[in-house]
């Protein structure tokens, strides 16, 4: 079976958490500060605060940005439940715009109609790797003082104009679940220039302590561990090498599908470095599930990335949420993740490829 991810862990990361769990200090200590330290080096911000997960970070960086009950936060209906989640959380409501049909990013030119007296922030999700286009984003975030928390759980690494995801906001936050581009196991990260906002985050993911037993907040334990902390320090310096593979990868499978009628290759912006967390075609729906089921019987892991626009989940049903996001629930019902990960050999490219024109001879995908 070639997996639709796979982790990458080599001896090096195991060494190192022997040496973290030999030290005692196995809880937060000197390897999340020195995680958050390289971190926001890389990504270019002044402070970087590490937290449990990326469902955390993202917890934390709104309770930062001041955002609670009766504000509204605009987001992109096609993503992670997390990206809903973590509004609802704090008491506000996220309100769903529709996305592009080639990014299946937020659409930026429809948010400023959802903009609202109770409007507080956006939060674009830099989808499958590719950052939202964050200029008008910010744009509109700026003529109506609304805060910016990049949702960077799937793109570690990648640039918007030469400028790396989790600088381009106020907050940015990322995910280390063992399927992203680099992991901690579970663990996340928030990013920003902004000293207040860090030490808000600082102080809230560890019960609102100012200081050891002195509670000024209400805060949560939301801590990353030392044990995760070596993982991600040891797999940062291996990020771009495994970013560079990925795109790589990306690159042939691209260049065979677009010879395959009826299946659509990952459009790519021209002023961002895509770094393809995943690689999502495009299949008219009536064949999405029968390719599926095809190279999945061929030994081809595959995913569906998602399934539904969040609104249409059970949970926000019950919520009552009854946004209309046509863009988004066709994009759901067509889109098919393939293999794209760094382990992937060229022998299981050349399968992947050949299942794929063995498929739409026989499926007839076009
Ligand atoms: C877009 C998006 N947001 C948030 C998250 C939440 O991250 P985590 O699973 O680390 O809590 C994920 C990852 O699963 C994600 O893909």
């Amino acid at each position: 079976m070639i997996p639709i991810a796979k982790p990458i862990i080599s001896d090096e990361e195991v060494e190192e958490v022997v040496k973290v769990l030999r030290s005692g200090f196995i809880a937060q200590g000197p390897k999340v500060a020195e995680f958050e330290k390289k971190f926001a080096k890389y990504v270019g911000v002044k402070h970087a605060v590490a937290s449990s997960s990326g469902t955390t970070a993202l917890h934390l960086a709104l309770l930062a940005a001041g955002i609670g009950t009766g504000d509204e936060v605009i987001t992109t209906p096609f993503t992670f439940a997390a990206t809903g989640n973590s509004i609802l959380y704090v008491g506000a409501k996220p309100v769903f715009v529709d996305i592009d049909y080639d990014t299946y990013n937020i659409d930026s030119s429809k948010i400023e109609k959802a903009v609202n007296d109770k409007t507080k922030a956006i939060m674009p999700v830099h989808l499958y790797g590719q950052p939202a286009d964050m200029d008008p984003i910010n744009q509109t975030a700026h003529d109506h003082g609304l805060k910016v928390i990049e949702d960077a759980a799937q793109a570690h690494g990648a640039t918007y104009n030469g400028k790396k995801t989790g600088s381009l906001g106020d907050l940015g936050c990322f995910s280390f679940y063992p399927t992203k581009n680099m992991t901690t196991s579970e663990g996340g990260i928030i990013t920003t220039d902004n000293e207040d906002m860090a030490e808000k985050t600082r102080v809230l993911r560890s019960h609102g302590e100012s200081k050891r037993y002195n509670h000024v907040v209400l805060g949560y334990n939301f801590r990353m561990t030392d044990i995760a902390a070596t993982i991600g320090i040891v797999q940062l310096k291996k990020l771009e090498k495994f970013n560079e593979k990925r795109i790589e990868n990306a690159k042939y499978l691209t260049k065979h599908i677009d010879e395959i009628n009826g299946i659509k290759a990952p459009y790519v912006s021209d002023n961002v470095k895509h770094v393809f967390h995943q690689y999502t075609v495009r299949i008219k729906k009536s064949n999405r599930n029968k390719l599926m089921e095809f190279l999945n019987n061929r030994g081809i892991g595959t995913g569906i990335h998602y399934p539904k626009p969040i609104y249409k989940q059970k949970v926000y049903q019950e919520f009552g949420f009854n946004s209309s996001c046509p863009e988004a629930e066709t994009a759901s019902s067509e889109v098919l993740s393939l293999p794209v990960h760094p382990s992937l050999e060229k022998v299981d490219l050349e399968k992947i490829v050949s299942t794929l024109k063995e498929a739409s001879n026989i499926i007839g995908l076009s």
